[in-house]
């Protein structure tokens, strides 16, 4: 085996498609600034946020993600789909996989495996490792792996104005379209409390300031660990996609990156490296699980040719777990993208004010096991619509 196979694994395994959705409404900073009295220039400037996404009242992370899967399955059949894993750390029922519902809103064979795993924001990149794996044991199969979380603080809470949502649907499988998946990985667990939510409730507690000390130190955990393993050089990368609970922690954690890299990076050169990775998410806000891969989603849709270039990821879940590694763009990949789409997921939102995001954020479901059918008000392929005997109720629109 060559030194370059040995460095980057079997090369031909990766993401041969990705797309991602979000809900039916949107709230701007604008309008929630001029609601709490904050500077708008703390949210734009200060978190790099400029509105959240926010689901309807028959919408969730179920919709979401089979919306954002639907185009993945109607591109390439799901004959060699054989699992669904399906990351996510708000999920709807604490025993049956999210992803079974989504295998039934789409039509999936029944001879597949569906499992959910969770582990805060880190999630997706357990998945897509555990797709990678499953692939080298057998090339011909195919991993759908979605990621899909609405995140959701108390009103008033500094953490409200990170909210957002959104999924993101990612096939992987050998010889890929878009991005290859080097195998050194860095990893780092650190059992901390700066982010988590309890089984009883609705809202995560959060401890904002500790939280983003504990991502920069997972970014320094991930990186030595990554160049202990026999990853690229820092000055090998073209950009950088990190977890962006808002985007101003993107440029915070390259930073930080660098300078533990032993480089003296300036503002210019981040912004480089990080900029395109931010279009999606400064709009749709923290989708916790989906962030770092709506971050692969923004470079690929933005930056200028990257055919063949080194793309760092830094996937950081809360409580918490990290992981570094790399990922090369393949020859061919603007071809395979869905720009267009996605740029219409963003746009199509409809604005709401505060007084319906209030109502929306403050929506309970009834715990009687009575019939409760849910207003239609998405205009999403796929609807919750309603729950009925403590079961919920899916439906194409
Ligand atoms: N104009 C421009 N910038 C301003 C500003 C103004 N008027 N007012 C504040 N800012 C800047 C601050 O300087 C700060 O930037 P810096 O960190 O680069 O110095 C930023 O805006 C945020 O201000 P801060 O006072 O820290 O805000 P906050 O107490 O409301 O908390 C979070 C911000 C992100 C901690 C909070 O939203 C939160 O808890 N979010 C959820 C958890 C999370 O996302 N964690 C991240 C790691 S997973």
């Amino acid at each position: 085996m060559s030194v370059t196979s040995v460095m980057s694994g079997d090369p031909t395994i990766g993401i041969h498609d990705l797309s991602f959705a979000t809900t039916q409404y949107v709230l701007t900073h604008a309008t929630l600034a001029a609601e709490n009295g904050t500077d708008i220039a703390k949210y734009h400037a200060g978190i790099g946020q400029r509105s959240m996404s926010v689901p309807a009242a028959d919408e969730d992370i179920v919709t979401m993600a089979a919306a954002a899967a639907a185009p993945v399955i109607a591109r390439h059949g799901a004959e060699r789909i054989r699992t669904v894993v399906f990351a996510t750390e708000t999920s709807v029922d604490q025993a049956k996989a999210a992803g079974i519902h989504v295998h039934s809103l789409l039509g999936l064979p029944s001879a597949t495996r569906v499992v959910e795993l969770k582990q805060a924001c880190y999630g997706a990149t357990a998945a897509l490792q555990f797709a990678i794996g499953l692939v080298h044991r057998d090339r011909s199969q195919q991993v759908l792996v979605i990621a899909s979380d609405v995140s959701k603080y108390e009103l008033g809470n500094p953490g409200e104005a990170t909210q957002g949502a959104a999924a993101v649907a990612m096939l992987v499988s050998a010889d890929p379209a878009l991005v290859r998946i080097e195998d050194p990985s860095g990893v780092f667990t650190a059992d901390i409390m700066d982010f988590w939510r309890p089984n009883y409730r609705t809202t995560a507690l959060v401890d904002g300031q500790e939280s983003i000390s504990a991502y920069l130190q997972a970014v320094e955990g991930t990186w030595k660990d990554y160049t202990e393993q026999g990853g690229r050089a820092l000055t090998e990368f073209s950009a950088f996609c990190y977890h962006q609970p808002f985007t101003k922690m993107a440029y915070k954690a390259h930073r930080h990156l660098t300078q533990q890299g032993g480089h003296d990076t300036d503002q210019a050169e981040i912004a480089r490296c990080v900029g395109p990775t931010t279009t999606y998410n400064m709009d749709v806000g923290n989708s916790y699980t989906a962030s770092v891969y709506l971050a692969l989603a923004s470079l690929l849709d933005h930056a200028d040719d990257l055919t063949d270039q080194a793309v760092g990821f830094l996937s950081y879940g809360s409580g918490s777990v990290a992981e570094f590694f790399a990922g090369t763009v393949v020859p061919g990949y603007r071809s395979h993208l869905r720009s267009a789409m996605h740029r219409e997921a963003v746009a199509r939102r409809e604005d709401i004010d505060y007084a319906q995001y209030r109502v929306l954020h403050e929506q309970a479901f009834p715990v009687d096991g009575g019939d409760h059918p849910l207003p239609r008000e998405t205009t999403g392929p796929y609807r919750l619509a309603g729950i009925s005997g403590h079961k919920r109720i899916y439906e194409p629109r």
